[in-house]
């Protein structure tokens, strides 16, 4: 089968509407999660030209799969991907990777709620670190929120509510907790101090994570003016929290803090009328996905997170199996 690969940025509106809501209804359905705004914010960036993305079409024109990304500090950041082949998966990242985007890029991030077949292999091959992060799903009723209610007034001793001026104790917390770079975290991949507060700025004020719910967060200082635990919360829907971010200062780790955060976190977003707390996990953090077990969460679904640096080779590598590609995004 033919398949082109075509700027979206030129496609019918009409059709992309169709593909965001599908997105919607997914995310919804599986995650709890209300996307719509996200979606009218991504249609606006396509629309005006500063969104770049490439269409999966077949021979009819019908689509077949699509992707977009943005360009940030040299960053090629993906912003979804959508395919239903092997193949499409293929043209897909081979028109991603010889775009004018990509060009200008110095590495690539990915974090994707898809099923597009083969794509963990197409991004390894790109030389990329490839991991999954596991999305965790807490009903908040029955007898872990019990429990964690019962516990309430001790859960919340020696912890503060979330103040405006958080964030840059937040983020020097956080570089600490997550030492060095990493390239497969979707979140300041490379360990900087402006990368951390930037990524804090963005989960407090910028809703692409849901909206704070700043009574649901807790903070925990082990001197005063000095974060050394967190739990950071925002609303994905109205019966939906989420835990955007958790933290524990090393030194403090191992005596129960990251659990007290968690229950506070819990107990305040029932209060606040949640039906259920959910988060985001990396596959391989033990400890963290211990904790959140022995809180109640279990696995939901998954997601795809990738990155690495850029090589030419790799910018310029084409598959030639795939039919006329148009692509000059
Ligand atoms: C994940 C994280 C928040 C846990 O914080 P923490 O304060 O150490 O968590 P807890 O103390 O509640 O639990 C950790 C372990 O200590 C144990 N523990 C708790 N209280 C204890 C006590 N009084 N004595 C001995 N051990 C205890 C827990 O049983 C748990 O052990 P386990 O993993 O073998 O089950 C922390 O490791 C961290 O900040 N990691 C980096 C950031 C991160 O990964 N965040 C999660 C993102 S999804």
């Amino acid at each position: 089968m033919s398949i082109a690969c075509v700027d979206w940025r030129e496609a019918r509106g009409a059709d992309l509407a169709q593909c965001y809501a599908r997105e919607i209804r997914r995310w919804s359905a599986e995650l709890g999660w209300d996307t719509a705004s996200s979606w009218d914010q991504i249609e606006f960036g396509r629309r005006v030209g500063t969104l770049p993305g490439l269409l999966a079409l077949d021979a009819h024109g019908a689509v077949l799969g699509w992707t977009f990304y943005l360009l940030h500090r040299g960053i090629l950041q993906l912003g979804g991907f959508v395919s239903n082949s092997a193949d499409v998966t293929d043209t897909l990242v081979d028109g991603l990777f010889a775009s004018k985007t990509a060009a200008r890029a110095e590495s690539v991030t990915v974090f994707a709620f898809t099923e597009a077949p083969g794509l963990t292999e197409q991004l390894s091959s790109r030389g990329l670190s490839v991991g999954t992060y596991e999305y965790l799903v807490n009903p908040l009723t029955g007898p872990d929120t019990d429990r964690q209610s019962s516990r309430g007034l001790s859960v919340r001793d020696s912890l503060r509510p979330w103040r405006s001026g958080d964030v840059q104790g937040m983020a020097a917390l956080l570089r600490v907790a997550y030492p060095g770079a990493d390239a497969v975290r979707p979140f300041a991949p490379k360990g900087t101090p402006e990368e951390w507060r930037e990524y804090v700025g963005q989960l407090v004020h910028a809703g692409g994570c849901g909206t704070l719910m700043a009574d649901a967060c807790a903070v925990h200082e082990d001197t005063p003016g000095n974060m050394s635990g967190v739990v950071l919360v925002t609303r994905l829907s109205p019966e939906t929290a989420h835990i955007a971010q958790l933290a524990v200062d090393p030194r403090d780790r191992g005596r129960g803090l990251g659990r007290r955060l968690v229950d506070a976190a819990c107990v305040a977003a029932r209060g606040a009328g949640c039906t259920r707390m959910t988060l985001l996990v990396e596959s391989r953090n033990v400890t963290a996905r211990r904790l959140y077990e022995a809180a109640g969460f279990r696995m939901r679904a998954q997601f795809v997170s990738a990155g690495g640096r850029v090589s030419p080779g790799h910018r310029l590598a084409q598959s030639p199996a795939h039919g006329a590609a148009s692509h000059n995004t």
